[in-house]
């Protein structure tokens, strides 16, 4: 295993961590009409940490919500017979959970009794965002923090992250000397969304640790390539799984602590720690490095909506999230996955999908792009949209 540093503490962790999101699942109740996340197969996802551990992973990923609250009772479990003193753990606060100061110790105090925990190594605040930072802000949660490092209940504060740039900046500011590492979306499609490139070099310029999620795109950048882009890999002189090529363009910046996967199988975790042994600042030559921005090109080039995101659009006086929309339908063309686009889509509020358009046309007034956003809104509704049973 390759090791590498984590901001300014005295630790080195391994190139891979374990994200546990996306565990083996029991095969499904015959009478359910969908899967429950909270079946996980104990023996495979206990069989996967320890091979992982065994070769040299020292950091566990976790959070009050995965697996429909079943991930954390599992990784105690799992980490019996002397696991746990070979890794951190990281768990997340779910912030949208909390509506008064008092929700903050229950929600620790339950997740340290979950995870049969004294202290937390690594506690984040989960998927912060403009709207949840005013939470923090006004429900005083950086002083909290602050008073569970001090009473010993946490070792290191940190944040996890889905918003824009701007966001990122103001919140790795305000927790300026009290942060000590946060988590963001990153990999080689995503290095002008949310953190982003510029995220990532100005936290690890002050001192945290950057931690990885979603770098194979949540799968997406593994699965079956669009034919441009399986012809730009195959015409690549290196030999690569499609997963490494994603792992190993991460891990060629120098920024990075560390890469979290959600690995789902045991054949996806050997495969990762190999690829992590292989691991280095700089092990891409500059023709690899090309070879992966050729493949960026191809995929963004099969986005059917030109929205570059700039929101002139919003707010849309029926509350629309049009960029949202957008970025959803233009993933399910480049990256052909129509069912994990209706599933994003559903996760949507109510209240932000384009079924709410009512055809005022202020945003096409208003975008630089002069994109038919009323009509693409109207493809998108029919597309991602919960299809509609028959009438009667
Ligand atoms: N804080 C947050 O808001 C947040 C959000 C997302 C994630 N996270 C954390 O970050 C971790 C990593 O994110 P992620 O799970 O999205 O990572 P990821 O590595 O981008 O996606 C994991 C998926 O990639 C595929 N995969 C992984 N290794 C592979 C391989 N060798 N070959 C082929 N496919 C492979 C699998 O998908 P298939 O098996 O389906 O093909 C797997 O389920 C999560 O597990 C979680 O702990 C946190």
């Amino acid at each position: 295993m390759q090791y590498r540093t984590f901001g300014a503490l005295d630790w080195r962790p391994s190139a891979l961590g374990f994200g546990a999101m996306r565990l083996p699942l029991l095969s499904a109740d015959p009478e359910a009409t969908k899967p429950d996340p909270s079946r996980i197969d104990y023996p495979a996802a206990t069989a996967m940490l320890h091979w992982a551990i065994d070769h040299g992973v020292n950091y566990v990923d976790t959070a009050y919500i995965y697996h429909g609250g079943a991930s954390e009772p599992w990784l105690a479990q799992a980490l019996e017979g002397g696991y746990r003193e070979k890794v951190k753990v990281a768990t997340k606060l779910p912030i949208w959970d909390v509506k008064k100061a008092a929700d903050l110790d229950r929600l620790l105090d339950e997740q340290r009794e979950r995870l049969r925990m004294e202290r937390i190594d690594c506690y984040l605040l989960h998927g912060l965002d403009a709207e949840s930072w005013d939470k923090v802000e006004s429900l005083g949660v950086l002083e909290w923090g602050a008073g569970a490092l001090a009473d010993g209940r946490i070792a290191h504060f940190g944040f996890s992250f889905h918003d824009d740039y701007s966001v990122f900046e103001r919140i790795v500011d305000a927790g300026a000397g009290l942060w000590s590492f946060c988590q963001i979306q990153y990999n080689y499609m995503d290095t002008e969304f949310q953190a982003g490139t510029r995220g990532l070099e100005y936290a690890a310029a002050r001192g945290l640790a950057v931690v990885v999620m979603e770098p194979i795109r949540g799968g997406m950048l593994a699965r079956k390539a669009p034919p441009k882009v399986a012809r730009l890999w195959r015409q690549a002189r290196a030999r690569r799984s499609r997963a490494d090529w994603a792992l190993q363009w991460i891990w060629d910046h120098p920024q990075v602590s560390l890469v979290l996967s959600g690995m789902s199988t045991m054949r996806q975790v050997r495969e990762n720690v190999a690829s992590a042994e292989r691991s280095a600042v700089g092990a891409l030559s500059e023709e690899e490095l090309a070879v992966v921005a050729q493949v960026r090109d191809a995929y963004r080039e099969l986005a059917v909506i030109p929205c570059t995101d700039c929101k002139y659009c919003l707010p849309c006086p029926n509350g629309v999230q049009i960029p949202g929309v957008f970025a959803i339908y233009n993933d399910a063309e480049i990256y052909g996955d129509r069912a994990r686009a209706r599933l994003y889509y559903a996760w949507l509020e109510e209240g932000e999908r384009a079924d709410r358009c009512a055809r005022c046309g202020r945003c096409e007034e208003l975008c630089p792009q002069g994109i038919g956003i009323m009509d693409w809104l109207e493809k998108a509704q029919a597309f991602l949209g919960v299809e509609q049973g028959p009438a009667g």
